[in-house]
């Protein structure tokens, strides 16, 4: 077996290299030797968006973006949508197994010990207008609940860690409807610890004023779904960014409001609301083609479509759509969702998605139902953060504990200027 090296030969000098391959990669600080003078810095690579670069070594999330897989901790995300429920996925998402009676008792105990939120909490909300954007209540209020909790940044106790996942996981729901009835004018609805993770969130959002809601076993199941959905996905943008922030030993709760900001994006989880005002500009299943055109000239993107790494049907619309069913046997049917369905028909024939290998995405039909389950369009990103909090807060758990990492502090190729002297404004 030929050994796990490559071989490079820098023709601008006639030297070469062997550099040790390891888990498929080279580590690119092995590149730095590769040089042209004794003063040159040495070969860095450059790579934009990071599309060819591995920051971590994870046992979290794996995706197989050409044939569609994606499984956390080793179990498919179909047969934890179907099998299992959210809290029990959050579990296994940080600890690595699916818990035994005893572990989710104390896992869900932990949560439920935290499951309210301070007076401080409820004053920060209040001090949003009523039309401001529930994710950026939301981030702002992650960033505060930091503040309560000043020996959170004692990152490296794992009792510290732990006390301050459980917070972030009990709170997070709380402050997310919290934002939405401080935008309704309605009062705060108390957190019930002993409904579901996802019953409680919603009869926080939606119960009347005197806290009355008649949870639907049907809705609570689809929230539960939508949570485990969104739960991880390996190094996305929001991740990373939890993860960079993370590096500099800031506490979990500023990490996550800084991870739950590159969320807010339209390319990563505000795609969701956008597709949302995308159909709405269409307006009728007859002007898809004109849409359409519009997309190839390159004038508007599709939203809820394409992947950095899907190449293939994203996996979770899939059970989506099959959970729309479910949600709209309750609600009534979206006709939104006979639109969806044949924009997505038009475009897997056209070459110009096909070409591309642009497929739905997780974001494409999950506002469909968000909306049928009568949360506002600007809510949908918060609800994508709801269920990616434990995967940012195991990925940075586990960065923590990784001896590999240090602070994240890219390079960059310097194009000049090249030095010069100051020049007074008469020389100007
Ligand atoms: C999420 O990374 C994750 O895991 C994210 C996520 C998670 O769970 O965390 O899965 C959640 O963020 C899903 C993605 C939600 N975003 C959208 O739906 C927004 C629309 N999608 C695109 O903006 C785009 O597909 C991205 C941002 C998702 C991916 O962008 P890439 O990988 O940088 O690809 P690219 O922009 O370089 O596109 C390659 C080609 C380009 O055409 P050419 O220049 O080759 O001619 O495909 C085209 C793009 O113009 N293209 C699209 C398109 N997406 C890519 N053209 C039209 N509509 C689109 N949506």
């Amino acid at each position: 077996m030929p050994a796990d090296t490559l071989t490079l030969t820098d023709n601008r000098t006639g030297k070469t290299y062997e550099i040790p391959i390891a888990d498929g990669t080279i580590r690119a600080i092995d590149l730095r030797q590769i040089k042209t003078s004794a003063d040159d810095f040495g070969m860095m690579t450059y790579d934009p968006g990071f599309l060819n670069t591995a920051s971590c070594k994870s046992r979290i999330t794996f995706i197989d973006g050409d044939k569609g897989i994606l499984e956390y901790r080793g179990y498919p995300i179909a047969q934890l949508a179907e099998q299992s429920n959210f809290l029990e996925v959050c579990y296994l998402t940080l600890r690595g197994e699916l818990p035994n009676p005893a572990q989710l008792a104390e896992w869900t105990a932990g949560i439920r010990k935290e499951t309210s939120v301070d007076e401080s909490s409820k004053n920060v909300l209040a001090g949003f207008q009523r039309d401001a954007h529930p994710m950026g209540m939301f981030i702002s209020s992650l960033a505060a609940l930091g503040t309560l909790y000043p020996e959170s940044k004692r990152v490296s106790d794992p009792a510290v860690r732990l006390a301050s996942i459980y917070r972030l996981m009990a709170k997070a729901p709380i402050l997310a409807a919290c934002g939405y009835r401080h935008s309704k004018g309605l009062p705060y609805v108390a957190p019930n610890p002993d409904l579901s993770y996802a019953g409680n969130f919603l009869t926080m959002m939606f119960a009347s004023a005197d806290g009355k809601y008649d949870l639907n076993p049907a809705l609570e199941r689809a929230m539960d779904i939508l949570f485990i959905l969104h739960a991880d996905h390996e190094q996305n943008c929001s991740t990373s960014t939890m993860r960079v922030v993370g590096s500099a030993q800031t506490d979990p709760y500023t990490s996550a409001a800084a991870a739950a900001s590159a969320l807010y994006g339209p390319l990563h989880g505000g795609a969701n609301e956008a597709v949302l005002s995308m159909l709405r500009v269409i307006g009728s299943k007859d002007r898809i083609p004109e849409y359409v055109q519009k997309v190839k000239a390159g004038e508007v993107k599709l939203m809820g479509f394409g992947h950095r790494v899907y190449k293939n049907y994203d996996p979770r619309a899939r059970i989506i759509k099959r959970a729309a069913d479910e949600v709209f046997a309750v609600t009534g049917k979206n006709p939104l969702l006979e639109m969806a369905i044949e924009l997505e028909r038009i475009a897997l024939e056209d070459e110009y998605f096909v070409k591309r290998k642009l497929y739905p995405n997780v974001d494409f039909y999950s506002g469909i139902i968000y909306e049928a389950m009568g949360f506002p369009t600007p809510m949908f990103t918060v609800l994508f953060a709801l269920g990616r909090m434990i995967g940012w807060l195991a990925q940075w758990d586990e960065l923590v504990q990784d001896s590999d990492q240090k602070i994240s502090r890219p390079r960059q190729v310097f194009l000049g200027p090249a030095r010069r002297d100051f020049a007074p404004m008469d020389q100007r």
